[in-house]
């Protein structure tokens, strides 16, 4: 559990920080201030149905003392948070996964400066997996690395190229997931690397939702990838 010293609710703007960038305030989010000093921050990225507290608790196990910065999709879907909207299930509607995409790189980019942080390593579930993989492609330079646990191929056509040059990538699939298509985790590595992404792809014995598994693999690809790097 996170202390409640530790947490900001950024709603409350603090009298002493300067007046935040716009972006900031376009996003919900939590923000939990790392107790060490070099630990690489996470940008926890909830599935449909989650807020900006479900990852904290997995944010916390896979990279302990580090900085989480958590925001709440900003879509309602019968009044489920999603970071985009969806044509139906696993169908994107890729206009607005794009405009998502922008307004969440330039929230992070906000946060940053308002919290003093390097860029952070995406650690996305689902709907949020998917968004990650959207500003790997999109906006490269808002994230030093991503762990995307259950993606999917977020655009049909990959939009136009920018370098991941050497960005450490983990994928985290589901051999018995039933919403994922077999092909799809492979397919997005694949685009993923093609732009120069170090990626490590990865099956866990589980279906859609998370598992034991994906923490212990999440955990230590964040020690020897980023935190060792
Ligand atoms: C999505 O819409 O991003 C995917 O279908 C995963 C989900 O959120 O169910």
């Amino acid at each position: 559990m996170t202390s409640p010293t530790r947490e900001t609710d950024a709603r409350k703007t603090d009298a002493r920080q300067e007046t935040p960038h716009p972006a900031l305030e376009s996003h919900v989010h939590r923000y939990v201030a790392g107790t060490s000093g070099g630990r690489t921050p996470l940008l926890a990225l909830h599935g449909t149905g989650g807020d900006e507290t479900d990852l904290l608790p997995l944010a916390g196990l896979v990279a302990p003392q580090a900085a989480i910065l958590s925001p709440r999709g900003a879509v309602l879907e019968n009044g489920m948070p999603r970071f985009f909207r969806r044509l139906a299930e696993g169908v994107f509607d890729e206009a607005d996964l794009e405009t998502r995409t922008h307004a969440l790189a330039d929230f992070v980019e906000a946060a940053r400066a308002h919290y003093g942080l390097p860029a952070p390593i995406a650690l996305g579930f689902s709907n949020g997996a998917n968004i990650a993989a959207a500003m790997l492609l999109l906006r490269p330079e808002s994230l030093s690395g991503a762990i995307l646990i259950r993606p999917m191929v977020p655009f049909a056509e990959p939009p136009a190229s920018s370098p991941l040059d050497q960005v450490p990538v983990l994928v985290l699939s589901g051999s018995m997931d039933p919403l994922i298509a077999e092909d799809q985790p492979a397919r997005l590595a694949a685009s993923l690397s093609a732009r120069g992404a170090v990626v490590e792809r990865r099956t866990v014995p589980a279906g859609h939702g998370l598992s034991q598994a994906d923490v212990t693999l999440a955990r230590a690809w964040y020690e020897r990838e980023v935190a060792g790097a």
